[in-house]
């Protein structure tokens, strides 16, 4: 119920329309009986200084940032976690006695994803596919676990080989980062991850990759999530590859924050992971 006690929680990025964030973070505030409320706010890009100031003065509880605004939040910030200062990146903002704190939970949410999924990943070999906004994000935190070894693959092949070598120049101690520049290297990887946007809605029908170039049951993930079930994965699936669905790192990035904002503790976001994922594969398949 919304009373007067309510507290307003957010997205702003641009576009919002069709994030699945309000559908994760309200779920949670029923099943756990917070008085919060979340929205999705489209912000212009000319008008992101005043949207924060906005909040502030509001003293809205915390809310998300997405797309093009992870850098651009930085300035506007009163103090950032250094996760997020060394990752160049805000997720989560968490507001506390007027002020604004800056966290990212994409890595520690991927990372933990990751965990569930593949057994001692410090000895595997991760294959990321593109170089763009998302893949850089992915790759600097994949670049923070010792002993991985991480292979970018791109249709253009300077950016990956210009993402590679910054990786290689200011993070990555520990972990060997390349640009694959061949199709014929897919089979060396043990986990793939598709960050590009291929096989999103409505291109459903397309794939980054051809699914028998990968080894006999490499871990294949798809940070798409719409359509839940895309081609990608469907083909991994036939294949016998174990898959990791785009919903998941989307749901684990939310809880994480509203582990911050709410102090949620390890078994409440445990249940409420089991729910939301059947209630979204009931959606969707
Ligand atoms: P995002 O922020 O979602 O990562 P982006 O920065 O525009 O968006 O990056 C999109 C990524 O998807 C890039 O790696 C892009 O490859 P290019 O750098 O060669 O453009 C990749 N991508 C987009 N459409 C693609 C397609 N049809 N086939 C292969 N890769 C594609």
């Amino acid at each position: 119920m919304i009373d007067s006690t309510t507290q307003l929680y957010g997205l702003i990025g641009n576009p919002v329309l069709g994030s699945r964030s309000p559908w994760i973070h309200n779920h949670v505030f029923n099943t756990c009986g917070i008085p919060g409320v979340y929205l999705a706010f489209n912000v212009a890009s000319n008008r992101i200084g005043e949207a924060v100031s906005g909040l502030k003065a509001l003293e809205i509880k915390g809310f998300n940032v997405t797309m093009p605004y992870k850098s651009d939040i930085i300035p506007l910030l009163d103090g950032i976690d250094p996760i997020a200062k060394q990752m160049g990146a805000v997720n989560t903002v968490v507001c506390k006695d007027g002020q604004l704190y800056g966290h990212n939970t994409d890595g520690p949410g991927l990372i933990a994803v990751l965990r569930r999924h593949v057994p001692e990943l410090e000895q595997k070999k991760i294959l990321v596919l593109g170089a763009g906004g998302a893949s850089r994000g992915i790759c600097g935190t994949l670049s923070s676990i010792k002993g991985v070894t991480l292979g970018i693959w791109n249709r253009s092949l300077d950016k990956a080989v210009q993402l590679a070598a910054e990786l290689n120049h200011g993070k990555s101690e520990g972990c060997t980062v390349s640009a694959v520049s061949s199709e014929n290297c897919f089979s060396e990887y043990d986990v793939v991850i598709n960050t590009t946007s291929v096989g999103m809605v409505p291109d459903t029908e397309c794939t980054p990759i051809d699914i028998m170039l990968l080894k006999q049951g490499a871990v294949v993930c798809d940070i798409v999530y719409k359509p839940h079930l895309t081609l990608l994965l469907r083909e991994a699936i036939h294949a016998g590859h174990p898959v990791i669905y785009g919903i998941e790192m989307l749901i684990e990035q939310a809880l994480l924050a509203q582990k911050l904002w709410n102090n949620l503790k390890d078994d409440q976001i445990f249940e409420i992971r089991v729910a939301l994922m059947k209630e979204f594969e009931g959606f969707h398949n």
